[in-house]
């Protein structure tokens, strides 16, 4: 009887354990998916923001806002900017790289203030993606340009060593 109970036992806890296997109790640890990380530009862009959006967030909507509407009088807005949406990329992308500066008018209202350069603190991805947010946001809507754009411009103008004013950029470069 007593034996028999054993048996009975072991029949179970071998049956039992079986289910467990079955199920992937006992597989090891090693044959589990790999976790990758979020890579760095995923990182970047909390809450599903682009890169673009993430760094002009943080870096330029103090001043701009995060609407590119601008503060009337002192900065001037990004939405409905002529100078952010040409169809010459050197423009945008000469103010962003050595900054801007002078006297301005945008819908009727006066603007003197200066912007300052950012070529030594944006590489040329990450000036590409803040000036494509601009170019498709707030009813912006002009061509991408592409980082070997800004690696062109940056080349060309790498002497430079003051703020673009209004009637310097209508140089061609
Ligand atoms: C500290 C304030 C400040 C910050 C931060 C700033 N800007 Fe500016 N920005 C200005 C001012 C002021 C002007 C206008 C200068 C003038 O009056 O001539 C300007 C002008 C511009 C213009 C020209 C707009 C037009 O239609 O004339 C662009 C484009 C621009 N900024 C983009 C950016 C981008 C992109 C960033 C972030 C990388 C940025 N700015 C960060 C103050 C700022």
């Amino acid at each position: 009887m007593r034996l028999l109970t054993t048996g009975s036992f072991a029949i179970l806890l071998a049956l039992t354990l079986a289910a467990c296997n079955i199920r992937g109790f006992f597989i090891s640890q090693a044959d589990d998916p790999v976790w990758h990380g979020p890579s760095e530009a995923q990182a970047a862009g909390d809450q599903n923001q682009s890169l673009g959006a993430k760094l002009f967030n943080k870096n330029c909507a103090s001043c701009h806002q995060t609407t590119g509407k601008g503060i009337s009088g002192s900065i001037p807005p990004l939405a409905g900017s002529v100078l952010a949406t040409s169809d010459d990329v050197t423009k945008p992308i000469r103010i962003v790289l050595h900054g801007f500066r002078g006297a301005i008018v945008r819908s009727g209202v006066k603007y003197n203030g200066v912007m300052q350069p950012w070529h030594s603190v944006f590489s040329d991805e990450e000036i590409a993606a803040i000036l494509n947010h601009v170019r498709t946001s707030w009813g912006n809507s002009a061509s991408e340009i592409k980082p070997e754009d800004v690696a062109r411009v940056r080349e060309a103008t790498k002497s430079r060593t003051t703020q673009y004013t209004e009637a310097e950029l209508e140089q061609p470069l």
